[in-house]
């Protein structure tokens, strides 16, 4: 009762706009957000995706004097800076960052390249982080805003085939949890929403490389790794009672909270990983999720001379 008391009394007092920059917007978690926040008349909003995906953004959402659809390639500094020094000049600065963009490599590690890690670090880790450090001067000016970093399950666990993408969620983490220290004495708050897996069609959306394509991939020492990993995903995907509206709902929920936490697991399944990873000795917690993948016992079996034992 108290907090509605207070959540009106706030509203009603509030004349001060937050400036929210989000990044990937063209679908998903991104997407749904952009939906959301374009329906919340007490934020200034910019919108952002790719050259290649701009247009559709001004397909669906109408500009207006709090709402800019923008260019943005996360992986590119000069798109980055000047799109922060347009919103200084307009609006003061960010008083809330949104990294979403990311992409997802699905690869065993030998299958990768130089320009495949560079491309999922580059995307899902150095971006975001050249974003924080643009838009940090003004929150800590200010000494106040929120950085909010949409991490996934895979930054709390890894999985077969997707191990730079891991990599790329393990470091965003890592830079989140040291940024939180230094953050807090300046009143800015970090956050790392955690989805594991959502019934979406993002799975469409993987990237492979050269030999991880299926076309290459279906014979070989890791074609079992492939034929078994990826139908799971994607099962686990479509049985997901998780959406994108229901991660952006939780994003929203994030961006009201006047101290949110630094984790927060977004999904079912998210919880449940975080507890086995808490909760069972490492010795043990390996063999369980090596035993609960799709046909792994048989993995390699023909491409070794490793002897069973
Ligand atoms: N879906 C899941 O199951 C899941 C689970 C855990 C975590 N996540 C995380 O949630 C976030 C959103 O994922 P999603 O499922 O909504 O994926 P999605 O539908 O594939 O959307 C990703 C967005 O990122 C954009 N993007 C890619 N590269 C970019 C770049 N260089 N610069 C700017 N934008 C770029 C894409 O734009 P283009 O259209 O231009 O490519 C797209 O709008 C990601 O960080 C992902 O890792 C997703």
């Amino acid at each position: 009762m108290l907090h509605l008391w207070y959540y009106f009394k706030r509203k009603t007092q509030q004349t001060f706009k937050p400036v929210i920059l989000i990044t990937g917007c063209s679908s998903g978690i991104g997407l749904a957000t952009a939906k959301q926040l374009n329906k919340i008349k007490d934020y200034r909003v910019i919108i952002t995706a790719r050259k290649e995906s701009i247009k559709m953004l001004h397909d669906k959402f109408q500009e207006s004097e709090r709402f800019l659809i923008r260019t943005l390639d996360v992986t590119d500094e000069k798109s980055r800076n000047s799109l922060i020094q347009e919103i200084s000049k307009k609006w003061g600065g960010i008083n809330i960052l949104i990294n979403n963009a990311g992409i997802t490599y699905r690869s065993v590690v030998e299958h990768m390249t130089d320009a495949d890690e560079f491309a999922q670090m580059t995307t899902n880790y150095l971006g975001p982080v050249g974003l924080i450090r643009a838009v940090l001067p003004y929150m800590r000016e200010k000494g106040r805003g929120k950085i909010i970093n949409i991490s996934s399950v895979s930054g709390m666990l890894a999985m077969p085939t997707m191990a730079s993408y891991t990599a790329s969620k393990y470091a965003l983490e890592g830079m989140s949890e040291a940024l939180w220290y230094e953050t807090k004495p300046l009143g800015i708050n970090v956050t790392l929403v955690q989805p594991g897996f959502i019934h979406s069609q993002s799975f469409k959306k993987v990237h492979y490389t050269e030999y991880s394509k299926p076309e290459e991939s279906s014979s070989g020492p890791y074609s079992d790794y492939y034929a078994n990993m990826t139908p799971f995903i994607e099962k686990l995907m479509k049985l997901s009672w998780a959406t994108p509206d229901k991660i952006a709902k939780l994003i929203l929920k994030v961006i009201r909270t006047e101290n949110p936490p630094l984790w927060i697991p977004a999904t079912f399944d998210a919880f449940i990983f975080y507890y086995i990873r808490r909760i069972l000795p490492r010795r043990l917690l390996l063999p369980f999720l090596f035993w609960a993948l799709p046909g792994a016992r048989k993995w390699g079996h023909g491409y070794t001379r490793k002897r069973d034992h």
